[in-house]
């Protein structure tokens, strides 16, 4: 698909056309690496087109998988963290948000997209998808707590019972705990009404995506097509 410059990067950034123009006057576009000056040049979706330091994508929506580290907020406001956000270096339109949030002291897999109809998928506790976390904990975990835990346990303040999860034992203080629903800080409330605590948290998979073990900390990538109508079928 062809589409003039300032045209495509008006779309993509939001910003008006009479905006864009004075941006390519004041040389702050480039396309394939070459200040350009004109809006009227046809680009592609081959072609990479760069503002404010950051890459312009004609194919939106983005779906992208984050392997997020501790210390960043999986929203946009918060005073205390960073956003893990903006570790996307990609600039879309409109702006992503998490698809299943994660406290700012959880690390691994989160999934941002511009989507909503695909976020909704993602966490609406209707579409059963799986999340699962690697819990590691403050003491050793008894039988008696794995079985409530996996039959489902009364959060405080709540009315009704979690449901059915399933739990693992990985080592003695170390669980791995798969939860379809996205209650606010369900593992930690969950651990908490056995009589235990949280001290790590990590999650490695929502339904079918698992977090790519190549992503070190803070690192992202797109997600496949195949990943993304993973949830669209189901
Ligand atoms: N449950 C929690 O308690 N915290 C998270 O970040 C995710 C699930």
């Amino acid at each position: 698909m062809l589409q003039r410059l300032d045209k495509f990067v008006s779309h993509a950034t939001g910003l008006p056309r009479s905006e864009v123009k004075r941006r390519l006057n004041h040389k702050q576009i480039s396309l394939n690496g070459q200040i350009v000056t004109q809006g009227k040049i046809s680009v592609s979706d081959k072609d990479t087109i760069t503002f404010e330091g950051k890459e312009l994508h004609l194919s939106l929506p983005g779906y992208f998988m984050l392997n997020k580290p501790a210390g960043y907020t999986s929203t946009r406001e918060d005073a205390n963290h960073p956003s893990a956000l903006d570790l996307i270096e990609e600039f879309c339109n409109p702006a992503l948000h998490a698809a299943g949030r994660l406290d700012a002291d959880t690390t691994g897999l989160l999934l941002l997209t511009n989507d909503g109809q695909w976020s909704h998928q993602v966490t609406s506790p209707r579409h059963h998808q799986h999340k699962i976390y690697l819990t590691t904990l403050a003491e050793p975990l008894t039988e008696q707590a794995l079985r409530l835990l996996s039959e489902g346990v009364m959060l405080r303040g709540e009315e009704t019972p979690t449901l059915p999860a399933q739990v693992e034992r990985v080592d003695e203080q170390i669980i791995r705990l798969s939860i379809i629903e996205g209650r606010y800080h369900q593992v930690k409330r969950m651990v908490a009404a056995v009589g235990n605590k949280v001290t790590a948290l990590h999650r490695e998979q929502i339904g079918t995506i698992s977090l790519d073990g190549n992503l070190q900390p803070g690192e992202y990538r797109r997600l496949s097509d195949q990943e993304v109508s993973a949830f669209l079928s189901s």
